[in-house]
């Protein structure tokens, strides 16, 4: 059986979705906070179990059985987060799981700019150490994260932003079903993957010149400071550890950790990976409808 966390979030249930259009849904199982969120999956026959990342008692059950456990990486920053991955792998360890995949991402070091990868490596480090076969899928960066900070810009034509550098934007459907075919093609990666990227590495320069042709309106690039973005942040209610978090991603950006554009994804998912321009009129057109 394949057990998948997070599966009432965006990654993993698309990921559950790719996973039931190639295997039986007897063979699938999530761990879910929430179970009542799951109810449609228990209906069409997914295995469904309550686990928290901060209960490892719940997680041990939830992960009875699994020959592979996709670990979907948590929310969170710095201990707090390490400490829930390392609940999910001690209770992997103790349920007797046969292969642990984790949600990594591109630029996982513990050297990053970016606080999410210098995680990702602590629990790269982890998974290393329990001796079990593991993947980590080092997961280009989301699209929906530069749409996300696109979003103030959407409607003033105005992008106001950090100075950045070039990133292999990536979507979260082909990453899905790239993690299917990797789970179903068991032990095609051992350790990290290649990056999983999306076809092209764009800046916010790259991304207004994007914006201005999906919508046929001007869109303008301006070089906001690092301390005036933060300062606009917290101004704006953000916590301090939220406004670092972001501005480090301008800074990892900028280090060129996400820029490296690899094959790899086309290759498990067959086809070239949706492109930026793509998911931007996507999402814009679909919520301007
Ligand atoms: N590659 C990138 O660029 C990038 C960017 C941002 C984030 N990420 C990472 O990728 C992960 C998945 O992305 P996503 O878009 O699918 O995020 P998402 O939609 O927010 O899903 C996160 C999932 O984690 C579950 N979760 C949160 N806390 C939990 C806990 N204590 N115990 C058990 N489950 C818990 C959530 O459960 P509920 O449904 O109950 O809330 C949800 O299902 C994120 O969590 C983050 O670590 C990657």
């Amino acid at each position: 059986m394949i057990i998948v966390t997070g599966a009432t979030g965006k990654l993993g249930r698309r990921t559950v979705e790719h996973l039931l259009a190639r295997l039986p849904a007897d063979r699938v199982g999530v761990s879910v906070r929430d179970p009542r969120k799951a109810q449609d999956l228990a209906d069409r026959g997914v295995r469904v179990r309550q686990g928290s990342f901060d209960d490892p008692a719940s997680l041990v059950h939830a992960f009875e059985g699994a020959e592979q456990l996709l670990l979907v990486s948590l929310d969170r920053t710095g201990d707090e987060c390490v400490t829930g991955h390392r609940n999910a792998v001690d209770a992997a360890v103790k349920a007797g799981v046969g292969r642990i995949l984790y949600t990594s991402q591109m630029g996982a070091s513990h050297g990053s700019r970016f606080q999410a990868c210098r995680d990702h490596a602590r629990t790269e480090d982890l998974l290393r150490a329990t001796g079990l076969p593991w993947t980590a899928l080092r997961n280009g960066f989301y699209a929906s994260s530069a749409l996300h900070f696109l979003e103030p810009a959407r409607h003033t034509g105005r992008i106001a932003l950090p100075a950045d550098g070039p990133v292999a934007w990536t979507g979260h459907n082909d990453l899905a079903e790239a993690t299917a075919a990797i789970l179903t093609d068991e032990g095609c990666f051992e350790g990290p993957t290649p990056p999983l990227t999306g076809p092209a590495a764009l800046d916010f320069d790259a991304v207004a010149e994007t914006a201005a042709q999906v919508t046929g309106r001007p869109f303008t690039r301006t070089v906001v400071p690092d301390d005036a973005f933060r300062e606009q942040t917290l101004a704006q209610g953000a916590p301090a550890p939220i406004a670092d978090l972001l501005l480090s991603i301008f800074a990892a950006a900028r280090a060129g950790e996400f820029t490296a554009v690899d094959p790899t994804l086309a290759r498990l998912i067959g086809r070239e990976p949706a492109a930026f321009r793509a998911q931007l009129k996507h999402a814009w057109t679909q919520e301007v409808r």
